[in-house]
């Protein structure tokens, strides 16, 4: 058998999505699994430079070409292969719910689970399959035993619903909320994790590190700040929305306690699709949300009482998991940093376009914040969508002004031009 042959057959026997899709029995599918072959042999910084094999990734979305979708870091449209599969496990739902729902569809959670822990490198006995990021971090925010006067240490750059919901404990619980702000972007580490040692008190019980900041696609240094959290009997909470499936990690690289993210985002996987971490040892202490029978259970499924929810979106899940695999972790990482590079360092020799977002992977990937002298975020971000039907996300929170740009791996280097060639246009 010829080696793309061995490679195809092997992939078949891995992934449903190669068996059951129309799209890998289609010719452009046939392409990109050919490409997928060859590229084994490849250096990554040939790759990620490699707009044909690319161009391949992209046939593999069904995205608009009347807009350019620059807004991914809201949320990410799902390959094909994915929504192929909602749409089968979501007709055979509706051939009788309760049955092909919670007899059948249902005796795929724990495979699911297990690799979703494969993925994140923890145990399945230490993930929970959720709707998004929200869930999972307001089921530990809200799960955790604090007392009144137990300070969190937080920054002014969270996301909202995890800061409304940490205020909401402090207005009925009387904890303390311990306020830091930074000014990206930071490329050093040491800064960083200084401002989070000087805030922790004896009576700090909680660090709530944002992986990747969504506002400029800032990287925290999480471990760190974790390992100075541990010296003194902290627990370590990592709201991780933006960085699973986006940077090649897995979950015990940052050392945390608590851990959630949202599926929807950089895996591809259907929408409303999310994962919880607990440490194995904490499970036990963490009330779920939504109560369960046996609330103090160190089972982690307790966690998914979530009550009637689409099993057809959770089991797309593991299609998405295929086709990120597929692509390869690295490879994306390395695509997403060289696309972010690629138009950054064109749009920057303007004097007047600024960046603020460093270009330094160990700082930044795929996320960026654009902003553009004498004009607000709004009139950025409606001009370019106006005259070019690029879609970008305007933003103004706290000390952060910016339109953030986001690619994803169907992006290309010529929809960068485009935008590039916008900028210059808006600025003349
Ligand atoms: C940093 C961060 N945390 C949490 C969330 C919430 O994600 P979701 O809306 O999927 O629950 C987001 C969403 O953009 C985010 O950027």
């Amino acid at each position: 058998m010829s080696n793309r042959r061995k490679f195809i057959t092997k992939l078949a026997g891995l992934t449903g999505a190669v068996t059951l899709s129309s799209y890998f029995q289609s010719l452009q599918g046939q392409s990109l699994l050919a490409s997928l072959d060859e590229a084994r042999n490849r250096p990554l910084e040939d790759l990620v430079q490699d707009e044909t094999f690319w161009y391949q990734v992209k046939q593999a979305y069904t995205v608009s070409p009347a807009l350019l979708n620059l807004n991914n870091g809201g949320v990410s449209p799902q390959p094909l292969v994915v929504q192929e599969a909602v749409e089968r496990y979501n007709r055979l739902s509706n051939e009788a719910p309760s049955y092909y729902m919670w007899r059948i569809l249902d005796q795929g959670r724990e495979p699911l689970r297990e690799r979703l822990a494969d993925l994140a490198g923890v145990s399945p006995d230490e993930l929970a399959i959720n709707r998004n990021s929200s869930e999972a971090l307001e089921t530990i925010i809200f799960g955790l035993r604090l007392k009144p006067g137990d300070e969190v240490v937080l920054t002014k750059q969270d996301y909202p619903n995890m800061i409304n919901a940490w205020k909401q404990r402090e207005h009925r619980d009387g904890i303390v909320l311990k306020w830091i702000s930074f000014d990206f972007p930071i490329e050093n580490e040491e800064e960083i994790v200084k401002k989070y040692a000087e805030a922790f008190t004896e009576k700090t019980r909680i660090a709530h590190v944002t992986h990747m900041i969504n506002w400029n696609g800032q990287i925290m240094p999480a471990r760190a700040i974790a390992r100075e959290a541990h010296k003194r009997g902290i627990e370590v909470l990592v709201d991780a929305a933006h960085t699973f499936a986006h940077l090649d990690y897995k979950i015990p690289d940052l050392e945390c306690d608590y851990w959630g993210t949202s599926l929807h985002k950089w895996l591809c996987a259907p929408f409303g699709s999310g994962l919880l971490y607990v440490k194995k040892e904490k499970i036990a202490e963490l009330y779920p949300l939504f109560a369960a029978g046996e609330p103090e259970s160190p089972d982690i499924r307790k966690f998914e009482n979530l009550g009637t929810r689409s099993f057809a979106i959770e089991q797309g899940i593991g299609q998405a998991i295929d086709f990120h695999l597929m692509i390869g972790p690295a490879r994306k990482q390395a695509r997403l940093q060289y696309l972010k590079n690629y138009w950054v360092e064109q749009a920057v020799r303007n004097p007047k376009v600024k960046v603020n977002t460093s270009l330094d992977p160990r700082y930044g990937c795929a996320i960026a914040s654009l902003a553009v002298e004498g004009k607000t975020p709004n009139e950025v971000s409606d001009w370019l969508f106006r005259n070019h039907k690029i879609h970008t996300v305007a933003i103004t929170w706290e000390n952060i002004v910016g339109v953030r740009v986001t690619p994803n791996v169907y992006t290309t280097t010529n929809d960068l031009d485009r935008l590039v060639r916008a900028i210059a246009e808006m600025m003349a």
